[in-house]
């Protein structure tokens, strides 16, 4: 299976339908995700990344309906991670002489990876290597989201190939953004962008900004995951400049779980007292809640509320995991606050104050706490904090 892009650039890659988990699974991906290759055919015949390794031999077979796999001269990798690398060491026992084209730091990531004596090439930003009518121009992106990334523009046709850049976790019967549901693109999309690229969004900025200075027209962008942006392409990188720029939303986040509902009672409580003032409010027990899913909320959110009882001296194991990305994520322009219900000791409360300083969140104020479940003069309380919590978040 292929789909031709634009005249001798074809799109070579596979559609998995059924991946749900990304990273391990660190990444929830309900939609599948797709590998993205994309085979040049000019008087070199090139390509640009491969698929993940179990989808080698469908890569062969898709460049094999165009051209014999032996005939590519030049493999551009960019970026090492295995779900566009993958492909290369059966695609090099096809092409063994090709050169392989990486950034500095993808010669020591692809060799990390597959400790084998290829051929490489190293290029730095600016570069360009001829394929016949068109050329190659190289940008490197480093920590976008790898230091090895690089993004790969073809001259001609003007195809930026960002690899993970603009991608989005969506395996879709079409290849291109105009023939998909725009708000099912745009949620993955984001969703992508949240948990992978956030604690890199002021290199996102400068990249653009670098990027749109090179006065490349732009046609076509083909990132290596989801769909490709042939449509108004340029829109995803508007987007992608107001997502970097997070600017939340006066809205209000609860993530939180109780084991019999007393820290559950404090936060409807709280809920009232945000209502009153007119603030929206979302509750997403953690329990239960995908946490990718939950983390792109808080990414929206200008006010984020942890909420827990104490479990053996300290927070219910369940909210660990989204502590610990709401850290990695460095989200910028965040508020918050801690809750929670306990029996004796009651520490889960200032554990997590704790925590929101290592993530850098201020403290909108001190946490509230209840005794066993929450009395009417308990719940007035927290309606109150609500009230307060409700006039910070207005006041951004
Ligand atoms: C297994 C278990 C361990 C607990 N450990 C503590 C603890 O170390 N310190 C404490 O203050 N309360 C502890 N508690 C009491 C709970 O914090 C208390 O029942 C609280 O009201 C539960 O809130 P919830 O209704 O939101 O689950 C524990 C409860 C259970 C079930
Ligand atoms: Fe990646
Ligand atoms: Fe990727």
């Amino acid at each position: 299976m292929h789909t031709e892009l634009k005249k001798g650039v074809y799109w070579v890659g596979v559609v998995d339908w059924d991946l749900k988990a990304f990273h391990g699974h660190e990444l929830s991906t309900h939609r599948g995700s797709t590998y993205n290759s994309y085979l040049i055919v000019d008087k070199k015949i090139v390509l640009v990344d491969t698929v993940w390794g179990p989808f080698q031999d469908r890569l062969i077979e898709n460049i094999r309906e165009i051209i014999d796999p032996s005939k590519i001269d030049i493999v551009v990798a960019n970026h090492a991670e295995t779900d566009h690398s993958g492909g290369l060491p059966l695609l090099m026992t096809h092409c063994p002489n090709a050169t392989l084209v990486v950034s500095k730091r993808g010669a020591e990531s692809i060799e990390g990876h597959y400790h084998k004596q290829w051929t490489f090439q190293t290029v730095k930003t600016g570069d360009k290597i001829n394929v016949g009518s068109n050329d190659l121009i190289f940008v490197e992106a480093p920590m976008l989201h790898w230091p090895d990334s690089m993004f790969t523009y073809l001259t001609g046709h003007n195809i930026l190939m960002p690899n993970d850049g603009f991608g989005q976790h969506y395996a879709t019967a079409f290849r291109f953004n105009d023939q998909v549901n725009e708000s099912e693109l745009y949620e993955e999309a984001l969703k992508y962008y949240v948990n992978i690229l956030t604690p890199f969004s002021d290199r996102v900025l400068k990249k653009i900004e670098e990027v749109l200075a090179l006065n490349l027209p732009v046609d076509i962008i083909a990132p290596s995951h989801g769909v490709i942006w042939r449509k108004d392409p340029l829109q995803i990188v508007k987007k992608y400049q107001e997502w970097a720029a997070q600017k939340p939303e006066q809205k209000v986040v609860f993530l939180y779980d109780s084991m019999w509902h007393g820290t559950l009672k404090m936060a409807e409580a709280i809920g009232e007292g945000l209502a009153e003032k007119g603030v929206q409010f979302k509750l997403i027990n953690m329990g239960v809640s995908d946490r990718n899913d939950a983390l792109v909320e808080v990414f929206k959110a200008r006010t984020v509320l942890v909420g827990s009882p104490t479990l053996n001296n300290g927070p219910i194991s369940t909210m660990m995991p989204v502590l610990e990305d709401l850290r990695g994520l460095k989200f910028q322009n965040k508020i918050g606050a801690a809750f929670g219900s306990y029996g004796w000791s009651g520490e889960a409360v200032k554990i997590i104050e704790e925590h929101f300083a290592k993530c850098k969140i201020p403290l909108i104020r001190e946490g509230i706490r209840c005794k066993w479940q929450p009395s009417q003069k308990d719940l007035e309380d927290c309606r109150a904090f609500g009230r307060e919590i409700a006039d910070a978040t207005l006041k951004q």
